[in-house]
């Protein structure tokens, strides 16, 4: 996969576009040349995006829950008001989305603002099941030369994930031969919450269910605090995939920028027992990977919830890391939390003298702020490093992990038809079912 090279596209000015053939004469940073936002999901991690959009125009704000609508209002007064995000689409002048609301709408916000042309920011995880991943991977695919998009995977931003990638490319532990991602967050829920009282008036309860199976109102599933409530709901397989999706997005993101991996041909998993109500606690998850153009078939596991992979040395305790990636290769290891790297050169041979580092110039440029990276894209080349191909394919491979957990098997994939080929009954769990009356690519 490519990623890094930008498909080259001048067709900026489609439908989804502000961007009118007179403004760009003025150049993407003009002040007049501006996108008109819809943010759907206006609290917790939306709080994190008010600065990048300030100025922007913010034309309409979307949340069931009428009274953050109400604290939206006071930075963004021009915009529009809307409990239920299908109307708020509905909105003429919107070009350009960002989506924070809980996961399993995700996709949903993410099709649908697509197919009508828009920019779209998604909060992570992009995808709750393989068949959102390859919904939400393909809309974006056909519509790459007109929009922008972004994975919420912010992190991303850090320098240290250019240096993890340079030093991989360039051979610093000679050939890569298998990567771990690893994340030590334990949640553990025992089941849905009981019913327990009736939601707020202004709290549109069933809108917050939207397209997942309904259980009861609990208040203790929005007891959490800002940016931080998405714990309160994320590991009930209804409303989320558990730390899967949640660390699992920012922390696979370390080995992902690094390996320019498609999908797996093989999933397999093991973990606690499976719990038809909530995701698992402890989990690893493995998967075999081809060949690309610089690099041997290779392996790459998840682990979670205190399982880990071995430590390359046992002076190096990766359980001081909290959310880490462990390349490993001929000449040794590589480690790396989010911001910082280790190398551990190891065996005969290891001497480095392989090794060359880059020149200052040869280096991978910082890409600055991570929303500013969008926002400049959609009003220019329309280039992210985390697209919904990128993040698309990185979430489809963590969410037939998931499968494979389900079906206690190793799975043979077939990545062009989205098929399990051997154990056929996988299939039937690459997908959510909805309530009637929701579309996932509406
Ligand atoms: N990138 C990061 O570092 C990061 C950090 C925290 C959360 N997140 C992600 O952001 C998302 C939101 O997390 P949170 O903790 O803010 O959750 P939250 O439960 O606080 O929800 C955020 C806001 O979205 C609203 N909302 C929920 N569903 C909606 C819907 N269908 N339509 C309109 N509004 C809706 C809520 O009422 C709330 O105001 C999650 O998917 C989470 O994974 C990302």
């Amino acid at each position: 996969m490519k990623r890094r090279q930008f498909l080259a596209s001048s067709a900026v000015a489609g439908a989804g576009c502000l961007i009118a053939p007179s403004l760009r004469l003025f150049g993407a940073d003009a002040p007049s040349n501006k996108l008109n936002i819809a943010l759907i999901g206006v609290w917790g991690r939306a709080l994190a995006h008010y600065k990048a959009i300030e100025n922007e125009n913010v034309v309409a704000l979307c949340d069931v829950n009428e009274r953050r609508l109400g604290e939206a209002s006071a930075k963004f007064p021009k915009a529009k008001h809307y409990v239920d995000w299908r109307k708020c689409l509905e909105q003429k002048d919107i070009n350009a989305v960002i989506c924070c609301t809980a996961d399993h709408t995700h996709a949903f916000v993410a099709n649908w603002a697509m197919n009508r042309g828009h920019h779209v920011y998604c909060e992570k995880p992009l995808a709750n099941s393989v068949e959102e991943a390859r919904v939400v991977r393909a809309n974006f695919l056909k519509n790459r030369n007109k929009i922008a998009t972004q994975c919420g995977t912010q992190r991303h931003e850090y320098e240290n994930f250019n240096r993890v990638r340079e030093l991989i490319r360039d051979g610093v532990i000679g050939e890569l031969q298998q990567v771990s991602a690893w994340g030590n967050r334990q949640l553990r829920r025992p089941g849905y919450l009981p019913a327990s009282g009736a939601p707020p008036s202004d709290f549109h309860y069933d809108l917050w269910i939207g397209p997942s199976a309904f259980h009861p109102y609990n208040p203790d599933y929005f007891s959490g605090g800002a940016g931080m409530n998405c714990l309160q709901w994320n590991m009930y397989w209804d409303f989320g995939t558990g730390q899967v999706g949640d660390m699992g997005s920012h922390t696979m993101d370390i080995a992902w920028n690094a390996i320019d991996a498609g999908l797996p041909l093989t999933a397999q998993a093991a973990g606690e027992p499976w719990n038809p109500e909530v995701s698992p606690v402890a989990l690893e998850m493995h998967f075999e990977h081809p060949a690309n153009d610089w690099r041997p078939p290779i392996q790459v596991s998840w682990y979670q919830g205190g399982v880990m992979p071995a430590s390359p040395a046992p002076w190096v305790d990766l359980n001081k890391i909290g959310h880490g990636a462990l390349f490993e290769g001929s000449k040794g290891a590589l480690v790396s939390e989010f911001n910082a790297r280790l190398i551990i050169p190891s065996g005969n041979g290891a001497d480095m003298t392989y090794y060359k580092p880059r020149a200052k110039e040869a280096l991978i440029p910082p890409m600055g702020n991570f929303q500013q990276e969008w926002i400049k894209a959609c009003k220019g080349n329309l280039k992210t490093s985390c697209d919904f191909e990128y993040s698309g394919n990185m979430i489809e491979q963590m969410m037939l992990g998931l499968v494979a957990y389900r079906v206690g098997k190793k799975l043979s994939y077939d990545g062009a038809t989205g098929r399990v080929t051997d154990v056929l009954e996988a299939n039937e769990f690459l997908k959510r079912t909805y309530r009637p009356g929701w579309t996932l690519d509406g």
